[in-house]
């Protein structure tokens, strides 16, 4: 089988890797790729992954049996009904599936309709209704989130009617965030533990994968800004069978059903970031803090390394609506992913260092994000070259480090041994992951 994967961070780097060890597996091609991906697939850094013509005529030339889209904007844009109609067969939602993720309007108003829990909300799209809509509430913080995609920057957290004035300002008046901005949620302030299920969908049925926990902060201690992510752990402890159960029945298994009904049948990877609240009589109640279309990054870094079952296998199933005929198994083992990032990150950075210390690792998955290889030669797969390949980096997030072990402590000292061998100019990363996530 030839597999075309799209995209090209860490996510991706992580799902090749896994579609690597598929005995079905001919040759893996990606576009854009990087200089990680390179390494075990053919990549295209000429086509951009939101290059929609670009990427259906690299399917045909490299006779593609799959195509799988992974990340948000190519599959909000229509990718893969692009394919589909071209004669390919896909991983990852349709356009009018991909809305979940690619409009929070659209998310908030399914979960009301088939009542599915989230935090209370309205939408505005002038200034000064929401202005007074925040001013009668009265109610701090507040949650204001862009409508369309934003990078992961569209939401803020306003702890006072100042706060909110100005994020109102930035999106509605001033535009600040395109027109993923011209429409705004107002949102109620939930409070408790986050976690991550992501599960695979085949349009009926709906399989979680092990929870797992992101750290979206940049700083230790869950300060500075939010990025996309800078490191994840799995399975995530808090996040029990009764937490598990009760999200599966309100939340996961009603959105999949609440998307067939609406003739949105929901195929690929659906991301539920949930927020553990709890009820007055102490009761588990989770909550939707959003939805997305796809693996999420770098929740794939910690997960994908503990999955045993075949992942082409997984995608077959998908695409065919047969996810209730497989059994998909997990390592019982304990996941922990560090992200190491450019100095400046997720603001301005630069970028051209030498990354070294990569041929010393021996107890960890490297999985790259923000990189290239160092030299014309090493571009592309099938080692042009017998000396082991250079990188420099490329991007923000650069690196992302993952080990297992049989418990979450000792995979953390793991993956924390192995982040010290490896450096670029400037580069930083958390030294606390998955640490909150420990105390019960
Ligand atoms: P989102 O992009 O919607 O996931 O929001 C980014 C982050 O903002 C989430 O991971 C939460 O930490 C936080 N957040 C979003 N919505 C809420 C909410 N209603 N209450 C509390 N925190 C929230
Ligand atoms: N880790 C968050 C995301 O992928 O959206």
């Amino acid at each position: 089988m030839n597999i075309l994967i799209i995209g090209g961070g860490g996510r991706e780097h992580a799902i090749c890797a896994a579609l690597k060890k598929s005995p079905k597996l001919t040759k893996l091609h990606s576009a854009p790729g990087n200089g990680g991906i390179a390494q075990i697939a053919e990549c295209y850094p000429q086509v951009s992954a939101t290059d929609i013509d670009g990427v259906v005529e690299l399917a045909d030339q490299v006779t593609a049996d799959y195509v799988f889209v992974a990340p948000d904007d190519p599959l909000v844009l229509g990718m893969v009904d692009a394919l589909e109609t071209a004669g390919f067969k896909t991983f990852g939602p349709r356009k009018n599936a991909a809305i979940i993720e690619g409009s929070k309007s659209f998310s908030k108003s399914l979960m009301q309709k088939y009542n599915i829990p989230t935090a209370d909300y309205a939408e505005f799209t002038d200034f000064e209704p929401a202005l007074n809509y925040i001013k009668t509430k009265g109610a701090y913080p507040v949650v204001i989130k862009c409508d369309g995609l934003a990078l992961g920057k569209g939401v803020v957290i306003a702890e006072d009617y100042t706060a909110a004035e100005t994020a109102l300002r930035a999106m509605l008046i001033d535009a600040k965030f395109g027109a993923s901005g011209k429409k705004v949620i107002i949102e109620e302030y939930l409070s408790g533990r986050e976690v991550t299920v992501l599960a695979f969908c085949d349009g009926d049925t709906v399989v979680p994968m092990p929870a797992s926990t992101d750290h979206k902060r940049a700083f230790d201690g869950d300060t500075g800004p939010n990025t996309g992510g800078m490191g994840a752990i799995a399975p995530t402890p808090y996040y029990n069978s009764e937490w598990a159960d009760a999200a599966y029945a309100q939340i996961i298994l009603p959105t999949v059903q609440a998307m067939k009904a609406e003739g949105r049948a929901f195929k690929g990877v659906l991301y539920f970031g949930l927020m553990l609240t709890v009820g007055a009589n102490g009761e588990k109640l989770p909550k939707v803090i959003e939805y997305n279309c796809r693996f999420g990054d770098p929740e794939a870094q910690a997960l994908l390394p503990l999955l045993q079952t075949d992942l082409v296998d997984i995608m077959e199933a998908v695409a065919e609506g047969k996810l209730a005929d497989l059994e998909i198994s997990w390592s019982n083992e304990a996941s922990a992913c560090v992200v190491m990032a450019s100095g400046g990150y997720p603001a301005s950075y630069d970028t051209g260092f030498e990354i070294t210390g990569l041929e010393e690792i021996s107890g960890a998955e490297v999985f790259h994000a923000g990189t290239k290889t160092a030299g014309e030669k090493f571009v592309t797969a099938g080692g042009l070259s017998t000396a082991p390949p250079r990188f420099e980096t490329s991007g923000g997030r650069v690196l992302a480090v993952t080990a297992k072990a049989p418990t979450l402590d000792t995979a953390l000292q793991k993956c924390y041994a192995e982040v010290g061998k490896i450096s670029f100019e400037g580069g930083f990363w958390r030294k606390d992951i998955g640490l909150t996530a420990m105390d019960n």
